[in-house]
């Protein structure tokens, strides 16, 4: 570093710091992304001065108009900061702005601390990430409805164990999927409310000496209110911990969508196929189409976790209130946003051009033995006690096992040899669609899915 260089602290030190401990610790190259809410919380701040008679009318707008131009040279690709000359953005702007305005710059700092300030743009930051991942969430969500409402008929084997169980439709399969979308979006509406409070005002650890209208900034930032504790204030990074768990829990179920459709989209499977926008080739195997966007959307999910692992240790055990490890902050918080948006963006787009090889999911449950808890319970209702109804339906499972054969080839007659209070009528009503015999809230019965998509509809436009 170079002894004229411009640092915000330089009066007790008689020696720049070494070039390396710069290039070290100089946050610039991250947080410059934070420009935009820096420079509207250094306004608001200038207004408050004013208004509370630190700054004169012009020493107000000769500031106002250098931020401005500073705002516009970045937009405009005319101003970029250097690293190696600045410790953050809040330096940056702060040096950028004593060339283009004179010594007058130096009096936007007054009663403001660079750690009130970078809590101040984080939340300011975070308020916007939250809302545009909500409405990433929405349009994901209307992605699975729009396909739902074509599929409540659509009938597929439903797993546990990854062994086929009960049949469901693939309408309310993707459903369960807009569920987990909806508590997702509740997570970031939940981590919106922890940041209605602006730290502003709070300087670097016990607020200031100088009647600074805290009231003012809050209000003129979007907040709700001031924050009630300046150390507290400094210290707490609980917000990107909140949002970077919500981070986790979104991707974590993107992920379990992405793997079905790996599955889904194979030879074994088949029931869907994949556009080529979403796929990709292999630069050996002539044939091969892979569904890679969904295995790295899987595969990111690892890579969230871990930015909240990050974050997590750097808070671990860290004394109040500021200290610089907070500055690790902002790379997991800035990299675990970028992978859940765009995985958002581009698994919606994926189920809404998908195919849907709908036969094979019919042929599929026709071939199975999901129909065996609705023979127990229709024993149930004929008085049987449920264990004795699973054990002989069991026990006809394995015989029509042994002779490759499936339920839907038995005869009344082939039943009741094994369980004689099986009669036509009970014969009759197995044959009935199987999702319409489902009688409880919640349950894959068309009727139920249809009122199911008529609620989200409504919910996901409002
Ligand atoms: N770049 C710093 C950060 O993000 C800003 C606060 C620095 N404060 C300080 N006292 N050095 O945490």
């Amino acid at each position: 570093m170079k002894p004229n260089q411009k640092l915000l602290w330089g009066g007790r030190f008689q020696n720049p710091p070494d070039s390396r401990a710069m290039d070290f610790s100089s946050s610039l190259g991250i947080d410059l992304r934070l420009i935009e809410e820096d420079i509207e919380g250094s306004v608001a701040h200038a207004r408050m001065l004013a208004q509370a008679k630190f700054l004169n009318e012009t020493e107000l707008k000769q500031i106002e108009d250098g931020l401005a131009t500073i705002l516009a040279e970045w937009r405009k690709g005319e101003w970029r900061p250097d690293p190696a000359r600045h410790e953050d953005i809040h330096s940056a702007i702060e040096v950028r702005l004593a060339e283009l305005t004179g010594p007058v710059a130096g009096k936007l700092p007054t009663g403001r601390s660079r750690n009130d300030q970078v809590a101040t743009d984080e939340k300011l930051w975070l308020r916007k990430a939250c809302k545009k991942l909500r409405e990433h969430n929405r349009l994901f969500q209307r992605a699975l409805v729009k396909l739902a409402e074509d599929h409540v008929d659509t009938i597929m084997p439903g797993y546990t164990h990854l062994q086929r169980a009960q049949p469901v439709s693939l309408a309310y399969h993707l459903l369960a999927y807009v569920e987990m979308i909806e508590r997702d979006k509740q997570r970031l509406s939940f981590v919106e409310k922890t940041i209605s409070d602006c730290p502003l005002g709070s300087g670097a650890l016990a607020g200031s000496t100088l009647s600074l209208d805290r009231e003012f900034t809050a209000r003129a930032l979007g907040f709700e209110k001031p924050t009630t504790h300046a150390l507290d204030s400094v210290a707490n990074r609980d917000y990107f911990l909140d949002f970077l768990n919500a981070c986790c829990v979104g991707m974590m179920h993107l992920g379990r969508l992405a793997e079905e459709l790996v599955l889904w989209s194979t030879k074994e499977w088949n029931f869907v196929t994949l556009t080529d926008a979403w796929t990709t080739g292999s630069s050996l195997m002539p044939q091969k189409k892979n569904p890679d966007m969904a295995e790295l959307i899987r595969g990111r999910v690892g890579r969230v976790y871990g930015y909240y692992m990050a974050l997590a240790t750097t808070l671990k055990g860290l004394p109040l209130s500021y200290n610089r490890d907070l500055q690790e902050d902002k790379e997991p918080v800035f990299a675990a946003h970028d992978a859940y948006e765009k995985s958002l963006a581009i698994l919606a787009e994926m189920m809404s051009d998908v195919k849907i090889n709908a036969s094979r999911f019919v042929d599929e449950i026709l071939c199975d033995f999901s129909e065996a808890t609705d023979m127990a319970d229709r024993l149930v209702m004929k008085g049987m006690p449920f264990r004795e109804a699973h054990e002989r339906v069991g026990q006809l499972v394995r015989l029509m096992e042994e002779q490759e054969r499936t339920f839907s080839t038995a005869t009344t007659d082939e039943i009741q040899k094994h369980i004689p209070e099986w009669n036509d009528e009970d014969q009759l009503w197995l044959r009935l669609p199987p999702l319409e015999r489902k009688k409880t809230p919640g349950s894959p019965n068309p009727k139920n899915v249809r009122e199911m998509i008529v609620d989200w509809k409504s919910k996901i436009n409002a």
